[in-house]
């Protein structure tokens, strides 16, 4: 074992896409100390496994991960176990003291010490804990050719979060709002771009509170994104996620202005009624929520709209639960995430009195879902007999069929015999689906 590392590594990623994004850096130190993937954990010197905490199933998936990968660990002693992510972040020496063949727990701000980590490790450490929220992150040099292949790509432009919406782990597990310099963004961008990436997207809990001043200039979103968009070579651009409190006018213009950035917007809000939104600490209410959907499709009528909801918040009543129906009748969504509302430890809301029985929350959820269901299928049927433009992203596994995401966010299959990946094709649209649309290929311009 030269350099005392080990030479393969495994990462399982659970949760949202900042995961994804630290998991890739994570990925890339390793890679540049000479560590190769592997993708079989079980034939893997390290095993890295990076959770999410946001709701109790992430949280149990997590654990029973961790239970079959320490299981891994009595057939290699030499095998590293490490736990990066959130529920490290809010576990940290519980899961150490469940899971005795986990060698170390990295919270989300201190992943840039991994590799100084699986050295200790390597060298008879047991059992490092790695979870101070107030480490400033190293910048996120990108690999030479890391990227290559893949079509899209992340980039996290801020880290943590200081709205602390009542129910929600996310202040306490990722820490106080941190933006990232934006000639790092803008580099980072270009380097993928160089990498054959085409559509980027831009991370953040709440984008739209990106900040950062230094030489003289003041950066906000808007002017981040407007920089971004302009790398020579990207077609096409994303963010998420916004919250509504402070959605502006200027990124609203920014859809009727900037070519590249696409047609679609995550905006979730949460609930539709006005007392269960203050007792969630959202700063808006529905009617300020309802105003912003208008403004965007007054800018961009095509704009795409999603959002995430919850049923079943402490003092929901069936009232308030109609008035989130009410809402997503209203607005029509393009899709909606919806979930149970589930008690995090440490939270607000965590000790708020009247909770919703179980049974309730799961009707509330399944009506909720059936409802939007409803309208994002008559939204893909509205798109029967026109062409759409396709970012081709993958292949089936069965060979002979493509499918990729239209600006709107998508997905699309279609029959072709050609490998398009990473080509913008046009797409006429023959079916809708509830999650997907199926169509045929008309012209290709890669
Ligand atoms: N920063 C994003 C949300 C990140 S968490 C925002 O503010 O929009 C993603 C989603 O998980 C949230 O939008 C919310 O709908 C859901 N969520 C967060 N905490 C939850 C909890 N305790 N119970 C159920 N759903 C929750
Ligand atoms: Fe959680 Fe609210 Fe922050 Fe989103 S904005 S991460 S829901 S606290
Ligand atoms: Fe989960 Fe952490 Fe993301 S709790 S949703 S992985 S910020």
């Amino acid at each position: 074992m030269s350099g005392s590392l080990a030479e393969t590594f495994y990462i399982k990623t659970m949760g949202c896409q900042m995961n994804v994004y630290d998991s890739d850096y994570v990925a890339q130190r390793l890679m540049a100390i000479g560590m190769s993937p592997e993708e079989d954990p079980g034939r893997a010197n390290v095993v890295l496994l990076n959770t999410c905490t946001v709701r109790a199933k992430p949280e149990h998936k997590a654990a029973t991960f961790i239970g079959r990968i320490s299981k891994l660990k009595k057939r290699n002693r030499d095998l590293i176990l490490g736990v990066l992510g959130c529920l490290a972040q809010q576990e940290g020496a519980e899961i150490l003291k469940k899971f005795p063949y986990v060698d170390f727990v990295i919270g989300p701000r201190q992943i840039h010490d991994v590799i100084e980590i699986i050295k200790r490790v390597r060298s008879g450490e047991k059992g490092i804990i790695a979870t101070d929220l107030e480490q400033i992150p190293s910048p996120g040099k990108v690999l030479e050719g890391y990227f290559q292949g893949r079509v899209s790509a992340f980039i996290t432009i801020m880290q943590g979060c200081d709205n602390f919406c009542s129910y929600c782990i996310v202040p306490y597990v990722r820490g106080r709002e941190l933006s990232r310099p934006p000639h790092e963004i803008v580099e980072e961008a270009r380097i993928l771009v160089d990498q054959g990436i085409r559509e980027i997207t831009l991370l953040g809990q709440n984008v739209n509170s990106y900040s950062w001043s230094g030489n003289g200039a003041k950066w906000d979103f808007p002017l981040l994104l407007r920089q971004v968009s302009a790398v020579p070579g990207l077609k096409r651009l994303r963010f998420t996620t916004s919250h509504p409190k402070d959605l502006s006018e200027d990124l609203i213009r920014c859809f009727g202005e900037l070519q590249n950035l696409c047609p679609h917007i995550h905006l979730p809000f949460q609930a539709g009624s006005n007392k269960v939104l203050k007792r969630m600490n959202r700063k808006y209410t529905r009617e300020q929520y309802m105003a912003l959907i208008d403004k965007l499709r007054d800018v961009r009528p095509d704009i795409a709209v999603t959002s995430d909801a919850m049923v079943g918040f402490p003092g929901e009543t069936d009232r308030d639960f109609q008035d989130t129906i009410d809402l997503v009748q209203q607005v029509e969504f393009d899709g909606v995430f919806s979930f149970k509302y589930s008690d995090r430890k440490g939270t607000l809301a965590a000790k708020f009195e009247e909770k919703v029985p179980e049974a309730e929350k799961a009707k509330r959820l399944q009506i909720l879902q059936q409802i939007q269901k409803q309208i994002t299928l008559k939204k893909n049927q509205g798109l029967e007999g026109k062409i759409v433009q396709v970012l081709v992203e993958g292949e089936s596994s069965r060979g002979g069929q493509q499918s990729g995401r239209t600006p709107t966010n998508k997905i699309v299959n279609f029959d072709s015999n050609i490998n398009l990946i990473g080509n913008l094709v046009n797409v006429l649209i023959e079916t809708g689906y509830p999650n997907s649309l199926r169509g045929k290929l008309v012209e290709n311009n890669p």
